[in-house]
């Protein structure tokens, strides 16, 4: 048995192009990888089976849509498995549909474990190409820490980054689609006359101050540089989350911003200590389902040796 750990992602820019031919946006997305994480299981088996455990688990997919069933039969067709055996069970921490790329992180670790499971060795190039095809984070979610997405987010560039951030998450009730929210994004702009397309949209690129913040590990200088162009677009669809943006705010955060396609809220706090003390008052205020302190960056989807068995 394999049990591989997964980070969820916050983006602590979120720069969004133009709409593409190919339906998608070019972005410049930094990345980073917070402990709040998930752990996929993957035992031998009969076919590609899948269980789900985890107080949302019940809006968990678990038939061939779910990214980890679809991550273990790519890496099989990949390398000519006619009839691959795993079960994989995923323990879920991260919010469902929530903009933390929980389902690409399932994805990843998938990857992880069956490469593992079933004695491949897969070099990491191929699993990073493999990742891209199953979706745009899951390339991220393999690779951990702190990084710049081109292209539609999978062209990764690891960034330099000093010491640890302490952040809070403020979980909503039910989830957004991410292709809603991007279509939302294209709408608001045609809607204020600049255009949609990737010809009207200038392509974004990273923030210097953001990756000037990450690299002297400056918590308030990230802070103030946190940006998503996506969560006007995601406050437009759900316009409770300016509730939960503000009362993170007075209860101290010292950045706030929603998470990707939202509608997870992200909060930046000065420390372990504020970050504990955030969290329990975001619970408390009546804007938001739960809140999770955690801190970041971490590595990306890692076979915990412990508890591995073959
Ligand atoms: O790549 P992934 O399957 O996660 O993308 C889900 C959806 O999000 C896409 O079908 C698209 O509608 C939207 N998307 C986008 N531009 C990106 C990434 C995702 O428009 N760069």
């Amino acid at each position: 048995m394999i049990k591989v750990r997964v980070p969820a992602k916050v983006n602590v820019q979120l720069g969004v192009g133009g709409l593409r031919a190919d339906g998608f946006h070019d972005l410049a997305n930094v990345f980073f990888a917070v402990a709040l994480g998930d752990e996929v299981t993957a035992a031998p088996g009969e076919g590609v089976t899948l269980t789900c455990s985890g107080p949302d688990a019940a809006q968990v997919p678990l038939d061939d849509t779910n990214l980890a069933a679809r991550a273990a039969r790519l890496l099989a067709a990949h390398h000519g498995l006619a009839d691959p055996g795993v079960h994989l069970h995923i323990a879920k921490a991260i919010p469902v549909a929530g903009g933390m790329a929980g389902g690409s992180a399932d994805g990843a670790a998938a990857l992880v474990a069956c490469d593992a499971l079933w004695g491949l060795d897969t070099p990491f190039e191929n699993l990073l190409d493999l990742a891209a095809e199953l979706g745009s984070d899951v390339p991220f979610a393999l690779l951990g820490g702190v990084a710049l997405g081109r292209g539609r987010g999978e062209i990764l560039e690891a960034l330099p980054v000093t010491g640890t951030f302490h952040w809070v998450f403020a979980v909503a009730d039910g989830g957004l689609s991410t292709p809603a929210v991007f279509r939302e994004c294209d709408r608001l702009r045609e809607e204020a006359g600049t255009g949609s397309g990737d010809t009207d949209v200038p392509t974004p690129d990273a923030a210097p101050a953001l990756l000037a913040a990450l690299a002297t590990g400056d918590p308030a200088a990230l802070a103030a540089a946190l940006t998503n162009d996506l969560q006007s677009a995601a406050l437009s669809l759900r316009p409770s989350l300016a509730a939960t943006l503000a009362a993170g705010t007075e209860a101290g955060a010292i950045g706030a911003l929603v998470s990707g396609s939202g509608p997870t809220c992200a909060f930046l706090a000065k420390d372990a200590e504020a970050a504990e003390a955030l969290a329990t008052a975001l619970a408390a205020s009546g804007t938001c389902r739960t809140a999770h302190a955690t801190y970041g960056p971490v590595p990306g989807a890692a076979i915990h040796p412990r508890a591995t068995e073959s």
